[in-house]
């Protein structure tokens, strides 16, 4: 029998490439819900509290492995936030020229060194408070829920960039984070940068 090939343009696969993995996808979507549970639904210090924040410390503690072995854009050296990266956004940003890129942009790149610097600090500091030697110090009790605070303030900055970056580019990048997959770069993007 004849093989049939299909011609190039039916194979809507090569429109999208596969970006974040499913260890990234289920790590964000695991902190997100054991933040929003913490903040909001259990009561403070409680067991199912402390169970909760221990599972976003074990999600942390498996992100920060996926950094180094993982797959091309869960990896460190794929985004790491360095002077001169930041700089460079942030002018081709000021310009208006920053292009559409795949992995995280550097800026993107610092949110998230920093909600993952905050959340550690909140499993350390809630550790420390069912510690003898800490037990209802209030500079622990303090730090906690400033913490809290602060992860509440930066996750709010995060979600509006993420909503402002998805207009700008015209792509639906929390549905990326859902999926795993964001439209393949192209000549397009030129055009968007411009
Ligand atoms: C996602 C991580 C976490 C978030 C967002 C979070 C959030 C909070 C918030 C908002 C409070 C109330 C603070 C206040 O009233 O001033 C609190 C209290 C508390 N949390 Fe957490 N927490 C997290 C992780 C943990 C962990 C891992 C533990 C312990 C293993 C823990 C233990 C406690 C305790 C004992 C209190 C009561 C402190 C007090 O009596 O004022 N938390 N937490
Ligand atoms: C407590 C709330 C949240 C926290 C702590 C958080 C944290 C993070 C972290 C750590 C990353 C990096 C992911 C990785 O590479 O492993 C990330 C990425 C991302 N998050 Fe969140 N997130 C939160 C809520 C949300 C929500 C509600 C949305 C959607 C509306 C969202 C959309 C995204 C998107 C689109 C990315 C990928 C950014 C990019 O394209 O570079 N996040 N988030």
């Amino acid at each position: 029998m004849a093989k049939v090939t299909l011609p190039a343009a039916a194979d809507t696969s090569a429109a999208t490439v596969k970006v974040w993995d499913p260890v990234v996808r289920l790590f964000h979507w695991t902190i997100v819900t054991g933040v929003v549970l913490n903040l909001w639904v259990f009561e403070h210090g409680k067991y199912a509290h402390r169970l909760t924040g221990y599972v976003v410390v074990a999600a942390l503690a498996t992100r920060l492995v996926w950094g180094i072995v993982g797959t091309r854009h869960a990896r460190f050296s794929d985004f790491f936030p360095t002077p001169r990266r930041v700089i460079t956004h942030v002018y081709a940003l000021w310009r208006g020229e920053d292009a559409r890129q795949l992995g995280h942009s550097a800026l993107g790149a610092l949110m998230m060194l920093a909600l993952m610097a905050v959340l550690t600090g909140l499993g350390l500091t809630g550790w420390m408070m069912g510690l003898d030697a800490f037990w209802g110090v209030k500079w622990v009790e303090d730090l906690h829920g400033l913490l809290a605070n602060s992860v509440m303030a930066l996750a709010i900055l995060h979600v509006a960039a993420a909503v402002i970056e998805s207009v700008r580019h015209g792509e639906n990048l929390p549905w990326a984070m859902i999926t795993g997959r964001k439209r393949a770069l192209g000549a397009h993007d030129a055009d968007i940068a411009d």
